[in-house]
């Protein structure tokens, strides 16, 4: 069960519209970097100089987007151009990007020089409620999500959702996947106001956005290396991440949040087989997501996904899950054996 705890915020540095004049403060370095993708070049970036003169003096440098680019050889490029650009401990980078990029760019900067100071201004509602926050940064390896990386704190982290505007629904839909996670691992008051929604909107409300960070900082605090109860945020990821890396060998390749939905269906409805969770949640979760999400669909084979739930570093010799007992109840490191997998992936609605 958690409340929100707005200290929480002050201790992770993490500041909103309106907080601009705090986060100048940190511009006490003698350089500036900016990281950017073509797309949060075109209209992030500027609003961010905007709202944030302080970079209007800075150097750039723009890195190829999407999952598919989230590799070593990207990485190699972000280190070649801090080097090109004389980047050292006296510079702070400014990462302006979705969760991809400040995985990725957050990575680059904290194995530079051993480590230079960054700061994360997300631009994804995926990115504002994940992965900007929590300190882990990453890339992608041998087909396996987030396989490298490393645990790094940006040094604040400034969300505003003004950055939305230029988002595209698909988008929106990707991190109001993770606010639906937040909302299940939170409270039954939460989960009240999440599962009767009929669209995005409350999602994207700075009363939502903050309320999200909080339960995944309220994790983070409690075990920062993930190493025990932090594993609860990876509700829905044993499958969801195992049909995501199915999904890119398809012809319909899955965002981060449509495949983490499809595994959130999956882990509840074991919560509900093995555990008794109610079925009113598994339910309402399900009604959920076919207002929000009508086309959720993958033609994913169970093989493919198995072999990746196999590779996945959740799991050890057996297949690792976090599985709900009732709303803001997690049980971590539930083992599954091999049978159960299938048979969860074989009752999933959203697989064909
Ligand atoms: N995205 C899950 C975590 O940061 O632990």
């Amino acid at each position: 069960m958690h409340y929100m705890n707005s200290n929480l915020f002050t201790d992770y540095n993490i500041h909103f519209a309106g907080q601009e004049q705090e986060c100048q403060a940190f511009f006490t370095y003698k350089r500036i970097v900016l990281i950017a993708d073509a797309r949060t070049n075109g209209f992030c970036v500027p609003l961010a100089k905007t709202v944030l003169p302080v970079l209007q003096n800075s150097s750039l440098i723009v890195v190829p987007t999407g999952e598919e680019n989230k590799t070593l050889e990207t990485t190699q490029l972000i280190w070649q151009e801090m080097q090109r650009l004389q980047v050292n401990k006296n510079c702070i980078v400014v990462i302006v990007g979705g969760g991809v990029l400040l995985d990725m760019a957050g990575f680059a900067a904290s194995t530079y020089m051993r480590g230079i100071p960054f700061c994360n201004i997300p631009t994804t509602v995926l990115a504002m409620v994940d992965a900007s926050v929590g300190g882990k940064t990453g890339i992608n390896f041998l087909g396996t999500k987030n396989n490298i990386g490393a645990f790094t704190h940006p040094e604040f982290t400034y969300i505003n959702p003004f950055f939305l505007q230029s988002l595209p629904q698909q988008h929106i839909g990707n991190g109001v996947a993770e606010c639906i996670k937040h909302a299940l691992l939170s409270s039954a008051k939460e989960w009240e106001n999440c599962k009767r929604q009929i669209d995005f909107e409350y999602f994207i409300s700075n009363q939502n956005i903050k309320n999200s960070i909080s339960t995944k900082l309220s994790f983070v605090q409690q075990d920062p290396t993930d190493k025990g109860i932090r594993q609860a945020l990876n509700f829905g990821h044993t499958f969801g991440h195992a049909i995501e890396a199915a999904s890119f060998q398809t012809n319909k390749p899955l965002l981060h949040g449509e495949a983490i939905l499809i595994g959130m269906q999956i882990e509840l409805w074991l919560s509900h087989k093995k555990y008794n969770l109610s079925k009113e949640i598994t339910d309402s979760f399900e009604a959920l997501v076919k207002r929000l999400y009508p086309s959720l669909q993958s033609n994913c084979k169970t093989e493919s996904i198995l072999h990746f739930m196999q590779l996945d570093k959740k799991n050890d010799s057996a297949i690792r899950c976090t599985i709900l007992k009732n709303i803001g109840e997690p049980l971590i490191q539930q083992s599954l054996t091999l049978s159960e997998s299938i048979e969860a992936l074989t009752q999933c609605p959203y697989l064909i």
